[in-house]
């Protein structure tokens, strides 16, 4: 039985942002998911990300940046773009040796938000 929270398993805010870190340079070095990144600021979306993740680990941080839906209403990505960014959060996950169990705790989180991800403006609701 795994000790402590998933938070704290994942070595709280300095170990969630590690892992942050080393996902968004993956994004940014990837071919296809790159370019997305052109005009982006990464540090408030590298802060953001790590809220987002703490909060999901069951951490004291709370995400307070844009609801996920209208941070990326303008952004044309297609399911396998977010496929693609589900597998280098695997591919952190693994590097910082994040068991199997907590990794996919990790990737529900984010998954969890793929309809808001891929949502466009010209969509109802
Ligand atoms: C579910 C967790 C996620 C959260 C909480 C999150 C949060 C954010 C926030 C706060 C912004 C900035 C909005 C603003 O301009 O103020 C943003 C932008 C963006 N995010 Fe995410 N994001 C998430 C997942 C993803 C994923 C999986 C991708 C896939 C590659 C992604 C790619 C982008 C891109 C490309 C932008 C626009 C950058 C720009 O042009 O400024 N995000 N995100």
């Amino acid at each position: 039985m795994p000790e402590g929270t998933l938070y704290e398993r994942l070595g709280e805010r300095e170990g969630i942002r590690a892992v942050v870190d080393d996902f968004y340079d993956r994004l940014i070095a990837d071919e296809q998911l790159g370019p997305f990144f052109a005009d982006a600021d990464m540090e408030l979306l590298r802060r953001t990300q790590t809220d987002f993740l703490c909060e999901a680990a069951g951490g004291p941080e709370t995400y307070d940046a844009v609801p996920v839906r209208e941070a990326h209403i303008d952004v044309p990505f297609e399911p396998t773009h977010i496929e693609r960014a589900i597998e280098l959060l695997e591919a952190s996950l693994d590097a910082f040796d994040v068991p199997a169990d907590d990794a996919a705790a990790v990737v529900d989180a984010v998954a969890a938000y793929e309809a808001e991800l891929l949502a466009s403006p010209d969509e109802e609701v």
